[in-house]
This record gives C-alpha cells, structure tokens and sequence, in this order.
C-alpha cells in the first residue's frame, strides 16, 4: 500500500501585522467587535512586493529545509489559491521557478479556503497513482488585495499569508505515518452565498469579495461535522481517537461548534484565527506548520484537518504526523 507521508512543513506571512485597533482607524469597527464574532485580534496584510507567489515561494522553502530536501527532490507542485499573482500563468508554475525547478507538473487549484484539502487529496492521489514521487502542497493567498475595505462586515474577517506540505509516497502499512483518508465535497448551488463579483470572463475586472455572514456559518458548522464523521467513519476511527484537530481557521465560533458538535474538547484544536485571521487556503498548513513548530503536533498524532469554503466546497483528511 502506497502511502503520501509528510517530510516537512513550512509557513510565511506577510512583514505587516495590523491589529484590530489599527483597522478601526480606517474602518467604522471595533477590536470588541471583532474580538466578540470571530476571535480575531491581527491580521498579516502583504506589502509592496509581497504577492501569493513569494508567499508560496518562502513557505515552500522553509518546508523543504524542514525536510531536509531540496527542489531537485520534488517532482510535483500543486497551489491551492483564489488569489493567484495573474489570471494565468498559475501561480505554481511561478513558484516552480523561484524554487528553481524544472520541468516537472505545477498547477493550481482552486477552492477558496477549502483549496488546501482539494490539493492535498489530489497530489495524494497523483502519489499513490505513481504519477510522482515527492510533492510540495501550498495553499497561499493574498485576500486583502480582494477585500472591499468600505465593507466592515468582511474586511475585518480576512488576512494574508502562506502554508506548504512536502509530502513522499512511501510504501504504508497499517497503523503507520502518512494520509489514511480523505473526503471532498462542493456545492454549487449556494455560489451566490460567498463569491467575488468580477473575473475575467464575466466583468473583465478582478472583484471583490462579497458575503452573507449568517448563512455561511450555518452550512460550514453543519458541512464541516458531517464530513470529520464521514472520513473517520471510513477510516474506522472514533472521535476520541484524534489527537489534533486543524481546521480552517475562518471563526473562532465555527470551530468552537464544530468541535462541540462531535464532542471534541476545545484543546485539541489548533487555533490559529487569532494571530492570523482568515487567510482561505493558506489557513490549514499555516495552522499546522504552528502547531508542529511549538510542540503541539508529535510523530505518530492521528491528525484531523478540515476546511469549507465558496462555492461551497468542504473536505476533510486524516493523516498520521
Ligand atoms: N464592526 C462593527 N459592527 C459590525 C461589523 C464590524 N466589522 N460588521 C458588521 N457589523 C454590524 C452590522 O452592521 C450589524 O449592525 P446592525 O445590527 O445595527 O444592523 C451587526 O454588526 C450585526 O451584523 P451581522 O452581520 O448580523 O453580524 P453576525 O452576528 O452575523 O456576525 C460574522 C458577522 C462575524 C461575519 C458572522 O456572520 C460569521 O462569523 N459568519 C461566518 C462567516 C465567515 O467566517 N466567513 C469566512 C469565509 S467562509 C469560511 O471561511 C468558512
């Protein structure tokens, strides 16, 4: 049984850390506010320079180094990204090149804040197909460049940065490291729940995100504990049998009643939504290079990472550290 096994991980944010106070100077907003809704208390906001790719770029690095490998050893990139540098090339092929790789497939996916678990089920898949043999998985996004900064009620929510697997089909067995499952799911009929009003086949512009706040609480709280059942059902696990949960980090509240909905204790998710806000596809790998780096993620943690998004789209996997 061939199974992808995480080398390394790796994160970048942008040089700018903009706290609740400082956006209620340019926004009729509050740190109360936002605190009370969402748990958020800084965001990270690319610069000049900084775009999704270079975030990619140093994520993608500092997970090689983590691995102890270089971009000779990989032979796949895949990008989860709503926010790409360009409507094409894809955003991987650019960081392909800041790597200094050649030759090998880099693609881009997208999912929005769910993108992370699509593009990690598909390098998955490509792995345990024998289409490659080492993968960087990146989910990286420059929301602020997409948010409407009149609009208090999303502006707030959202912040920049980058995360990145580097994974290896390794020959599994039973009970050992790599991803024992995975669940994907989209539905396209809520599209007008959360979207961005432009692109460049409709408007010809690039858009801004829209949102209706309520409504997507309510599906991800019920699409996200649904599918953590669905692939622990398959998997043959329990609940209680998860030593980490890394959900997108979207809302302190949605992972407080996810949890809550499947029993899980509160300190076995890792939360990241404070520091960093809501960066889509980024979220996941960012939170999970966190959690690995001060301690809390061990080899051999029976690990849980879950995300929704527009479209909608949701997923989920489980993977043994
Ligand atoms: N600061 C101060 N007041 C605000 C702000 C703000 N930033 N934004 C909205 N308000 C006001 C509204 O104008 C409204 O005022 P009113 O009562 O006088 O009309 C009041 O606060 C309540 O507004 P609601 O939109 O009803 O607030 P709600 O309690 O629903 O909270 C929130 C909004 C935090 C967005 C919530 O709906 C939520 O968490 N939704 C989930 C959305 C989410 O996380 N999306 C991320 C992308 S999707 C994903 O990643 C899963």
């Amino acid at each position: 049984m061939i199974r992808s096994v995480l080398l390394g991980t790796g994160s970048a944010l942008p040089r700018d850390c903009v706290s609740n106070a400082e956006l209620a100077k340019r926004v009729d907003t509050s740190d109360e506010w936002i605190r009370e809704r969402t748990g958020i208390t800084q965001r990270y906001i690319a610069g000049e320079g900084e775009t999704t790719a270079s975030l990619g770029t140093a994520a993608a690095k500092a997970a090689l180094d983590d691995a102890g490998l270089s971009i000779a050893d990989i032979d796949l990139i895949v990008l989860a990204t709503a926010t790409p540098d360009n409507t094409f090339p894809a955003t991987a092929t650019k960081v392909q090149h800041q790597l200094g790789g050649k030759g090998f497939p880099a693609f881009d996916v997208a999912a929005v804040c769910s993108g992370f678990l699509y593009a990690l089920s598909t390098a998955d898949a490509m792995l345990r197909a024998g289409m490659a043999k080492r993968a960087i998985v990146i989910g990286a996004e420059t929301f602020s460049r997409i948010l409407d900064w009149e609009d208090r009620a999303t502006c707030v929510l959202f912040g920049d940065g980058a995360g990145a697997f580097v994974i290896e089909a390794q020959d599994g067995q039973d009970g050992g490291a790599g991803i024992i499952g995975s669940k994907l799911h989209a539905a396209g009929e809520h599209g007008e729940i959360l979207y961005v009003d432009g692109g460049p086949s409709t408007t010809g512009e690039v858009g801004k995100l829209r949102m209706k706040g309520r409504e997507v609480f309510r599906h991800a709280v019920t699409n996200l504990s649904s599918v953590l059942s669905e692939v622990l059902d398959d998997a043959g696990f329990q609940p209680a049998d998860i030593d980490w949960v890394v959900p997108h980090q979207a809302n302190l509240r949605i992972l407080d009643a996810t949890a809550r909905k499947l029993g899980l204790p509160m300190e076995k998710v890792v939360v990241t939504v404070d520091r960093h806000a809501n960066t889509s596809a980024a979220s996941v790998p960012l939170a999970y290079d966190v959690a690995v780096k001060d301690g809390r993620i061990k080899k051999g943690d029976l690990v849980m990472l879950e995300a929704m998004g527009g479209g909608f789209t949701w997923g989920a996997a489980l993977l043994r550290a």
